[in-house]
């Protein structure tokens, strides 16, 4: 895929996946770095089977602890990822399908990890979803408000 551009300098992103997403996850780290993102792998990096709790908690204590404002998950449906994702502090993670949830979940939840299910989408579906979801601020004003009142909520952390 072609750089594009003039584009501004990008946020650095991490990425993890399980055996279920590593297709997808390889697909979807050639996009970013085609595009100029930074990106930081965490694994896996083989389809051999691995336990997903593991690479959704690296990705996601990157989150919590500052080190990256934003991440990727995939898994086979996502909702493993998402489970874990969310239980760290700071955490906003969306599991999305198409581009129109992407955008609302940076909109109106500002999500800094998106989730997405290697076994539920086709490629194209995925990176139009991760690009939608780059490209998209967050709305803040009543939105934000809502965000406060579970943001120190939750589980602990990195
Ligand atoms: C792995 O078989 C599968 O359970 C995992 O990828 C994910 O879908 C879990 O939520």
């Amino acid at each position: 895929m072609e750089k594009r551009p003039s584009e501004p300098p990008h946020t650095a992103i991490a990425i993890g996946c399980d055996h279920a997403a590593y297709p997808l996850k390889e697909k979807i780290k050639s996009f970013l770095v085609n595009l100029g993102y930074p990106v930081e792998d965490v694994g896996t990096f083989s389809q051999n089977s691995v336990d997903y709790p593991e690479f959704a908690m690296r990705v996601a204590a990157h989150i919590s602890n500052g080190m990256y404002e934003r991440g990727i998950l995939l898994c086979g449906t996502g909702i493993g990822m998402s489970m874990v994702a969310n239980r760290f502090r700071n955490v906003r993670a969306a599991l999305c399908s198409d581009p129109f949830s992407a955008r609302l979940s940076r909109q109106h939840n500002d999500a800094n990890i998106l989730v997405l299910g290697g076994r539920m989408l086709g490629e194209t579906m995925a990176v139009e979803t991760v690009d939608a979801w780059l490209n998209t601020s967050f709305d803040g004003g009543r939105h934000q408000k809502r965000l406060e009142m579970f943001n120190q909520s939750g589980q602990e952390s990195s």
